[in-house]
């Protein structure tokens, strides 16, 4: 039988190689839990803590908030892709103190708007915001 040439074999092994690459970076760009770590090394918050807290506060009866049972609510926007958004209810520019700020006190940043004071103190807001950056619009 004759050997295959050096050159084709070190092809074929490069091939490999970067097929399992290109899969095992697929994966990394899928992984949730990427998003989840990225958004705790961010606010300093937990994810985990911060869906509790948006299920008790009720936030779903004014928001439609990914990941969380029946939150349809229409009176302000939806929260989806709220971690990739630009600004904060149109007024702030949306980064993590900017959001702590909001969750703790709308009535002061916004006289007036729909969002009532919650009493939401600033471990509660880092762990809500956390929750809020988790959830990013997928790369177009
Ligand atoms: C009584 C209704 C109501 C409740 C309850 C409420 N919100 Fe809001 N929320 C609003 C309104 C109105 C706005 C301002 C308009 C807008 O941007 O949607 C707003 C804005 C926001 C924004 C900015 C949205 C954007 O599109 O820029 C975030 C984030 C937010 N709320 C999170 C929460 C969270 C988290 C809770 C629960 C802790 C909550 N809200 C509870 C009515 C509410």
């Amino acid at each position: 039988m004759r050997a295959v040439p050096e050159s084709l074999r070190l092809a074929a092994i490069l091939l490999a190689a970067g097929a399992i690459g290109g899969v095992a970076s697929l994966i990394v760009l899928n992984d949730p839990d990427k998003g989840v770590a990225a958004a705790e090394a961010l606010t300093g918050g937990s994810v985990a803590r911060g869906k509790a807290a948006i299920e008790n506060r009720q936030c779903a009866a004014c928001h439609s908030i990914p990941g969380i049972a029946g939150a349809k609510g229409q009176v302000g926007s939806s929260l989806r892709g709220m971690g990739s958004r630009k600004t904060i209810a149109g007024l702030l520019r949306n980064d993590p103190d900017a959001m702590i700020a909001w969750l703790r006190d709308p009535q002061v940043i916004a006289p007036g708007n729909a969002m009532p004071d919650m009493g939401i103190e600033d471990r509660e807001a880092r762990d809500v915001a956390a929750y809020l950056y988790s959830l990013r619009s997928a790369p177009s």
